[in-house]
């Protein structure tokens, strides 16, 4: 299970975090070219200030990093660096640098240690937990990659301080999904204090991402390998990722995607009779508060209902053929659901475009 250090100011403290989970031998910092300028001197300091001697690697920034081509590039570093066993490899960085170095950590020498310092509000709750690691395939997303947790993840709130708004806002709708699907009481505290945790004003920030990144380790715990628990964190995934690859990735962020996506699978849940409608207008109005999408945003134009359903059906997770959903029966609880008529999913996308 990976050991989680989450708070306010910690990153100058990264060299002691590894030190305490038993890290040493030499660093191997992975990072991109908008995060290092920012934050790279921090952990580097950190990381000497416990007795670390660090090289570093910039990726460029962006999706289009995680690629074989650029998991190559690591592996030349490091065979330049006669990088060892004991050796660690650190992601400091968004979802992208951490699925990035994670993936090679996973795969060279058959395995390095792994730390994670994510710097997104995407990352801090929901990525760099879990241990799922890896690059995409021109074809597909996420199509090549390990289970690889990370021996530890060390999250400062203050590094989200220059995320873009919208990287931040986009951030919290797996925070406002986690309430969702697992407590009510957090989905409660992301309503009555939404304001302050998209400026980052509040002082619940490190508590909210606390919290989140709790709930999915004890996910994650119970199912590692995505039997069944573990897949209704996958709540809005279903229409949101379809929409994100019919789109090619452009337009939406993840996060918004998922926010239309949770819209859809509880309209679904309305109609089907298992959420009652005011809970399906209440979880809509919070993601409104985070100024998240609840529908395909007017100013783009929206791809075709068939082109959705069509990727839907592509869907990785789509079992023996027959698509799963996580719907909500109420704001806290989610289960898996089957045999919902395409003829419904079709029109309840429609109402979303
Ligand atoms: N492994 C998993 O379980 C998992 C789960 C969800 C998403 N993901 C993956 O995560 C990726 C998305 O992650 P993301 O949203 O963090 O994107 P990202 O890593 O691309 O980061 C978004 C942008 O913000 C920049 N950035 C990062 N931290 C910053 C900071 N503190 N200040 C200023 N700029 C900063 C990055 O350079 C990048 O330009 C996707 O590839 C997705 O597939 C993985």
């Amino acid at each position: 299970m990976s050991v989680l250090a989450i708070g306010s100011g910690i990153l100058p403290r990264l060299g002691e975090k590894l030190r305490e989970a038993g890290l040493s031998g030499r660093v191997f910092l992975v990072s991109d070219d908008h995060v290092f300028p920012l934050w790279g001197d921090a952990a580097l300091n950190g990381l000497r200030a416990g007795g670390f001697t660090v090289v570093s690697y910039q990726l460029p920034a962006g999706e289009l990093t995680k690629s074989l081509a650029a998991t190559y590039r690591l592996y030349d570093w490091l065979v330049e660096h006669r990088a060892e066993r004991v050796d660690t490899i650190v992601a400091l960085g968004g979802g992208v640098v951490g699925d990035v170095a994670g993936f090679v950590a996973a795969t060279f020498l058959r395995g390095m240690p792994f730390v994670q310092v994510p710097t997104t509000v995407l990352a801090q709750v929901d990525s760099s937990i879990g241990g799922k690691v890896g690059v995409n395939h021109p074809k597909g997303k996420n199509l090549i990659g390990a289970f690889y947790p990370a021996r530890l993840i060390v999250s400062d709130t203050d590094a989200l301080r220059t995320l873009p708004r919208r990287d931040v806002a986009a951030g919290w709708a797996e925070a406002v999904k986690c309430g969702l699907i697992l407590d009510a009481e957090l989905f409660e505290v992301l309503d009555v204090n939404a304001a302050g945790l998209c400026d980052l004003t509040s002082s619940l920030v490190p508590a909210v991402v606390e919290r989140c990144a709790q709930h999915k380790v004890r996910v994650v715990d119970e199912d590692e390998r995505e039997a069944d628990l573990r897949r209704i964190l996958n709540y809005g995934h279903t229409i949101g990722q379809a929409l994100e690859a019919a789109l090619d990735y452009q337009v939406l962020l993840h996060g918004e995607a998922v926010s239309i996506g949770m819209a859809g699978a509880a309209a679904i849940a309305v109609r089907v009779g298992l959420l009652d409608p005011a809970s399906a207008e209440r979880q809509n109005a919070v993601l409104a508060h985070f100024g998240l999408p609840v529908r395909f945003p007017r100013d783009a134009p929206p791809p075709s209902v068939d082109t959705i359903l069509e990727r839907m059906a592509r869907d990785k997770k789509s079992r023996e053929s027959k698509l799963h959903w996580i719907l909500l029966d109420r704001i806290g609880h989610a289960r898996i659901a089957s045999g919902i008529s395409l003829d419904l999913v079709s029109e309840v996308v429609e109402g979303l475009l």
